[in-house]
């Protein structure tokens, strides 16, 4: 599925998204939710290069394009995950473009512009970056390194957001914030974090990322149970086998202390 054409495009995204010196900035709906002038540039070269590898694929992407998700074959993308560190020039953002079929992950590539780094996947055939195959660190929770996404958007999220970070602290080695979900994902898949998590995350944060750690032995899915829908925004967790579950716990402690403040349902 993910032939030398696919990584090609997706590589010329790269090229694309790099190209901006000086992106314009418009402010979308959310708290401090931004787009610019390259993300829609990304967005758009792909589904028009895609779409002409496989013409039958249906799209779902950040940039307006929310169709909602049949059976259908469907990319999932992000044209740039990380639009804020993108235009503050922080060179820490990726273009995740993954490939849903039966509402499951079937293939999925997140590439990092900014070190020439893909991160691919397809089900069964195990991760990869540059030759080398992913898999996912054993260390134990105490050792962690713990992946923390804001849901910066949604403000009402906030204050579970930080007791799951008090009751973070102590438990693991520390945590880290990047700016970008699917570079998160990157990270657990590669074995240099052990864990990820996010109130609420969108399919095309995680869609591509959830495969590669999955693919290199971790997990993914909602805090609350279940596996990633793909068709709507998920309380999201992944991480790797020995620390999963660890830290689905001290996710759970935290959103019972917290009781029905915050939008995140046990579902
Ligand atoms: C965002 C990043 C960020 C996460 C947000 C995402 P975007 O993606 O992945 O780390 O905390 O929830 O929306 O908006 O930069 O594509």
């Amino acid at each position: 599925m993910l032939n030398t054409k696919f990584f090609e495009i997706v590589r010329r995204a790269g090229e694309l998204m790099r190209s901006y010196s000086c992106p314009a900035v418009r402010q979308k709906e959310g708290h401090a939710d931004f787009v610019t002038e390259a993300d829609e540039a990304v967005q758009a070269y792909l589904m028009e290069a895609l779409h002409r590898q496989i013409p039958s694929a249906a799209f779902l992407a950040e940039e307006g394009e929310h169709a909602a998700l049949t059976d259908a074959l469907t990319f999932i993308i992000d044209p740039i995950d990380g639009t804020t560190n993108y235009f503050r020039g922080r060179r820490s953002s990726v273009i995740s473009v993954g490939l849903v079929e039966g509402k499951r992950a079937v293939a999925g590539a997140v590439y990092d512009p900014y070190h020439d780094l893909m991160y691919h996947a397809e089900r069964g055939q195990g991760a990869w970056c540059e030759g080398e195959r992913l898999r996912v660190s054993e260390l134990p929770i105490g050792q962690a390194l713990v992946e923390l996404g804001t849901s910066p958007y949604h403000t009402d999220l906030n204050a579970l957001t930080a007791h799951a970070l008090e009751k973070l602290l102590p438990r693991v080695a520390d945590v880290r914030r990047s700016g970008s979900a699917a570079l998160d994902l990157c990270h657990v898949a590669s074995g240099t974090a052990e864990g990820m998590f996010e109130w609420l995350l969108q399919p095309w944060d995680y869609c591509a990322g959830s495969l590669l750690v999955e693919e290199a032995g971790g997990k993914a899915g909602n805090i609350f149970g279940g596996e990633a829908t793909f068709s709507e925004g998920i309380p999201f967790m992944a991480g790797s086998a020995v620390c999963f579950e660890a830290l689905r716990q001290i996710l759970w402690e935290a959103r019972d202390e917290i009781g029905a403040k915050g939008s995140v349902d046990r579902g």
